[in-house]
């Protein structure tokens, strides 16, 4: 039993629909367990901007260094989307909330349910089984790097480039979850052409001497992108770059059928942040339209890495198993056999996977 303090910071649009899913489950597993979890509301985005003029407060960065996690949704308004020149925006928030937690490890588990397998573009024989858990590093890379326009604006430039310590941490992060799942690691670089990629190589090469159990491989990004969609399955850790990561889980994401079923974790050296992949989806705000299966998995990602309870992330992962099973769907992940009494929406899928827990 143990007693753990959470912040709660659903943002905008759907993103308060689904981490009000994703907080009742917790709350479940909390009662189930016999834990004490304890939470605070913060602001962040455009409901931050409109309430303070500012997108991430002071005190909800507060509230979120003195917790023991980050439960969090989604910003993003349409008022900006069609105005790039505002100065005030609403991922601004999220990006200083990475910074100044200092937050360089992205997690990005794409599990395919069984159930969804006719949800994806891929062949099911060649998708069945496929569960992939991708580090993309997130504070480094040409994201960071110098850049310039040269040459009266005829030319520009971005510097890719990876210090050891950078790459050192996410190796170790990626080597220890391997420990855990198949005590297998794929890093994934392009050190025939790149010199940020042959000291990214170089110091997997170092952190995997205190791994000896896991069974390392390299593959060039390129070759990477292809083995993806051609055997999903040869996948089980990847640790990568920020810019090979950016793209390589993008294109994983496909491996899952929906944007509603992914999850990820931002670990580092402060508080982790736990968030579905997707953003506040105006399009469909308000309508009790989606799905909240990627904030509950965040909930389960968010009790296995930061509260290290392994038990209770898997009955939160078998409970949304068991709903697919059950043959419920929400709308994104619904075809034309879903009869329309399985057809359900956020609250009440939500309910079904309480209900399993
Ligand atoms: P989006 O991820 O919000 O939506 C893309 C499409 O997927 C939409 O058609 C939406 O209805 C659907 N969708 C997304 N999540 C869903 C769910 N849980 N259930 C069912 N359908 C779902 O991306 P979009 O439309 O490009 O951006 C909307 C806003 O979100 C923008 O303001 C953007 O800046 C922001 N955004 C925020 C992110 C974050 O906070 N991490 C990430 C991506 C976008
Ligand atoms: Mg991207």
């Amino acid at each position: 039993m143990a007693t753990k303090h959470i912040a709660v910071v659903p943002g905008d649009g759907i993103g308060k629909e689904v981490t009000a899913v994703g907080k009742k489950v917790l709350e479940k597993i909390a009662a189930k367990y016999g834990h004490t979890f304890t939470y605070e509301e913060a602001l962040i985005g455009h409901v931050a901007i409109e309430a303070t003029g500012d997108p991430l407060p002071a005190d909800s960065l507060e509230i979120m260094r003195n917790s023991d996690a980050v439960l969090f949704g989604a910003v993003g308004h349409p008022k900006y989307d069609n105005d790039p020149s505002a100065k005030v925006r609403p991922e601004q928030g999220l990006l200083k909330m990475r910074k100044e937690l200092g937050l360089y490890a992205n997690l990005r588990p794409i599990k395919l349910f069984d159930e969804l397998l006719d949800a994806s573009s891929i062949k099911p024989e060649i998708l069945r089984g496929a569960d992939i858990l991708f580090f993309r590093e997130l504070t480094g890379d040409v994201y960071f790097g110098k850049r310039e326009r040269i040459e009266d604006g005829e030319a520009a430039y971005d510097t890719m480039i990876y210090y050891k310590y950078e790459v050192e941490r996410i190796a170790r992060k990626a080597f220890e979850a391997a420990m855990t799942r198949g005590k297998k690691l794929m890093s994934v670089d392009k050190a025939n052409v790149l010199e940020s990629s042959r000291i990214w190589r170089e110091t997997v090469l170092e952190v995997a001497k205190d791994y000896p159990e896991v069974e390392l491989e390299h593959q060039f990004v390129d070759a990477a992108a292809m083995l993806l969609i051609k055997d999903p399955r040869r996948f089980d850790v990847v640790v990568t770059g920020n810019l090979f990561g950016d793209i390589l889980t993008d294109e994983a994401s496909q491996i899952a059928g929906s944007m509603g079923m992914l999850a990820s974790a931002s670990v580092g050296d402060g508080t982790g942040v736990y968030e579905p992949i997707h953003g506040s989806a105006h399009d469909i705000t308000g309508k009790g339209l989606a799905n909240p299966m990627a904030s509950v998995l965040s909930a389960a990602l968010l009790l296995d890495i930061s509260f290290g309870m392994k038990q209770e992330s898997l009955d939160v992962i078998n409970a949304v198993d068991a709903v697919l099973k059950a043959g419920f769907r929400t709308r994104d992940i619904a075809n034309a056999d879903t009869p329309a009494d399985k057809l359900l929406g956020t609250d009440t899928i939500g309910e079904e996977i309480l209900n399993r827990l």
